[in-house]
């Protein structure tokens, strides 16, 4: 279990910092305060939802990627979503190309955001629990009071989740 931990963590931090090697003092088995949620294990594998873009970030680029459960509920159009679900948001600086003129790509990454869902666990928060994360490590519980908040606001109609599948 802990080994399991320890791997999914690091297979994360390497993907943060562009693939250099983990240095040691990125944070083994991080959890999120007050909802204890970790950066899952593999989600790079896992199939991509859809990209987005905020305004206050436009130097940002962003990518939502959900898991199997996630995308299968996306596919047939469930809601809500079931327990088990996992839906992961990255994000990376917005830099020029260097070698084409005009074309942006992303490059030094900066959050990693999870939503999990457990409809017993999370039962004050719609079912959902959440984690942001910078270099591996969770920020701190101030900012996870408003995760709920916003998405509660916003979309509780589609299960607190703002992201569409795009085809
Ligand atoms: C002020 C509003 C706001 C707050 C606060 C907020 N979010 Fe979101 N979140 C959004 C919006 C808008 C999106 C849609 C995608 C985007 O804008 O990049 C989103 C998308 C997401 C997604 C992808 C699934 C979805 O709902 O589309 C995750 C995961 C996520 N947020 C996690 C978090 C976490 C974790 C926190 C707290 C640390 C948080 N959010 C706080 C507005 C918010």
């Amino acid at each position: 279990m802990r080994a399991a931990a320890v791997v999914s963590v690091s297979f994360a931090s390497l993907w943060l910092l562009g693939a250099a090697p983990a240095p040691t003092a990125v944070a083994v088995d991080d959890a999120s305060p007050i909802y204890g949620v970790t950066i899952p294990h593999g989600y790079r594998q896992w199939e991509m939802i859809a990209p987005s873009q905020e305004a206050g970030n436009l130097d940002e680029l962003r990518v939502i990627l959900g898991n199997s459960l996630a995308a299968s509920a996306y596919r047939a159009n469930v809601r809500p979503f079931p327990d088990g679900t996992i839906l992961v948001k990255l994000a990376w600086k917005r830099v020029a190309s260097s070698v084409f003129e005009g074309a942006f790509v992303p490059a030094t990454a900066t959050t990693v955001q999870v939503m999990v869902k457990d409809s017993a666990r999370y039962s004050a928060s719609g079912g959902w629990g959440f984690g942001r994360f910078i270099g591996g490590k969770a920020v701190d519980a101030a900012q996870h009071q408003h995760c709920f908040a916003c998405h509660a606001a916003r979309v509780r109609a589609s299960d607190f989740v703002f992201t569409k599948l795009v085809q």
